[in-house]
C-alpha cells in the first residue's frame, strides 16, 4: 500500500532545545507527557539526553483511549529505566490525585535537603514536557484549577515562560517552545497522525485511514469488526473494508458511488474519539 510521507519543521527544535536547557536549571524535575496510545512516537527521543540528570516523572495521558494491560507494560518499563510512570486522563482527571503524592515520592531527598537548609515547604518547581495535542494544557488546567495564578517572571528566564503555581507547594512551568515530535520515521509520522496529533491538512485522508484499519486489524481486528462488519469474513483488504463500510452506513455520492473521503474521515474521527475500543498501538519492544 501506498505509504505517506509527512513533513515536519525542524527549525523549531534548536529554539526549544535551548529554552528548555535555559529554565531546566530552575527546575526540580521533569514530567513529561506522552500518550498511552502511543508512548514511543509521542516523545521527544532528544528529552533522554536533555533531561538526563533530572528526576522524571512519565505522565501516560489518555489512558482511557489505551489498553489497561498495555499501560501496565508501559508504566513498569519506564520504572525499569529509573522513571515513575503514571496512567492519567487529563480530561477526567482520573488518576490525577496520585500525581501529588509521586511527586513527593520522587523528590523526597530534596525536599529533605531543602528542610536541612531552613527552607521547608519551599515550592518544587516542575518542567511539563510534551509534544502538541498530547494534553498539556489539560493537565495544567486540571491541577492549578481557578488557582491557576501565574507565578512572577523569575530571573534569567525567558519572559513568556508559563509558570502555575499549586497549592500545597508545587510550582508547574509549561514547555517553553515547541516540543516537536521526531516524526521522520514512517510509523512514527502516522501513528502521531492516526490520534491527531499532526494536522490532517498535509494529509490523504482515504490512505491515512486505510492504514489505520491495518493497523487496528493487526492490533484489534475483534474490536474493528464488532463496531463495523461482524460478517467481514474475506482477506484483508482496507479499501475493501472502507467500501463495505460506507456502503452500510449509507456514505454514497451519486450514481451510488461509495463516498471514500466521508468514511475516512469519519473512521479516523472514530478512532481519536476512542469510540472503537481501548487500544494501544505501541508495545513493549
Ligand atoms: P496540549 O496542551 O498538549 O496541546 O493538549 P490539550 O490539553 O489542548 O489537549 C489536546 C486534546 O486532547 C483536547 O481535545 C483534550 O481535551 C484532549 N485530551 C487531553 N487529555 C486527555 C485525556 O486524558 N483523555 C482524552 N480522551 N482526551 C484528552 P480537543 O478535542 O482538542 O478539545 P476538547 O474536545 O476537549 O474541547
Amino acid at each position: 500500500m501506498e505509504k505517506q510521507t509527512i513533513q515536519w519543521f525542524p527549525g523549531h527544535m534548536a529554539k526549544t532545545r535551548r529554552l528548555i536547557q535555559e529554565s531546566l536549571r530552575l527546575c526540580d524535575a521533569a514530567v513529561e507527557i506522552v500518550d498511552a496510545r502511543i508512548p514511543v512516537s509521542s516523545r521527544n527521543p532528544e528529552l533522554d539526553q536533555l533531561l538526563a540528570h533530572k528526576p522524571r516523572i512519565i505522565l501516560l495521558n489518555k489512558a482511557d483511549m489505551a489498553d489497561g494491560e498495555a499501560t501496565r507494560q508501559w508504566v513498569a518499563a519506564f520504572q525499569q529505566q529509573g522513571m515513575a510512570a503514571l496512567p492519567v486522563d487529563c480530561r477526567s482527571g482520573s488518576g490525577l490525585q496520585k500525581f501529588r503524592p509521586l511527586v513527593r515520592e520522587v523528590l523526597r531527598e530534596k525536599i529533605a535537603q531543602n528542610a536541612a537548609k531552613g527552607m521547608r515547604g519551599k515550592p518544587l518547581r516542575l518542567m511539563i514536557l510534551g509534544i502538541p495535542n498530547v494534553g498539556k494544557s489539560s493537565f495544567i488546567n486540571r491541577m492549578a484549577g481557578n488557582r491557576k495564578a501565574k507565578v512572577a517572571d523569575k530571573p534569567g528566564v525567558t519572559r513568556s515562560n508559563q509558570w502555575f503555581s499549586l497549592d500545597k507547594g508545587i510550582e508547574l512551568l509549561d514547555t517553553p517552545g515547541v516540543l516537536w515530535p521526531k516524526f521522520d520515521d514512517e510509523i512514527v509520522g502516522l501513528h502521531l497522525a492516526f490520534t491527531g496529533a499532526v494536522k490532517d491538512e498535509i494529509m490523504d485522508m482515504e490512505t491515512l485511514a486505510a492504514n489505520l484499519l491495518s493497523a487496528l486489524w493487526e492490533e484489534a481486528p475483534e474490536m474493528l469488526l464488532a463496531r463495523y462488519a461482524p460478517e467481514w469474513t474475506g482477506a484483508w483488504e482496507p479499501f475493501q473494508f472502507m467500501e463495505m463500510v460506507g456502503q452500510k452506513r449509507g456514505m454514497l455520492r451519486q450514481k451510488n458511488e461509495i463516498d471514500l473521503e466521508r468514511v475516512a474521515v469519519m473512521l479516523l474521527d472514530e478512532f481519536r474519539a476512542g469510540k472503537i475500543g481501548r487500544i494501544t498501538l505501541e508495545h513493549m519492544a
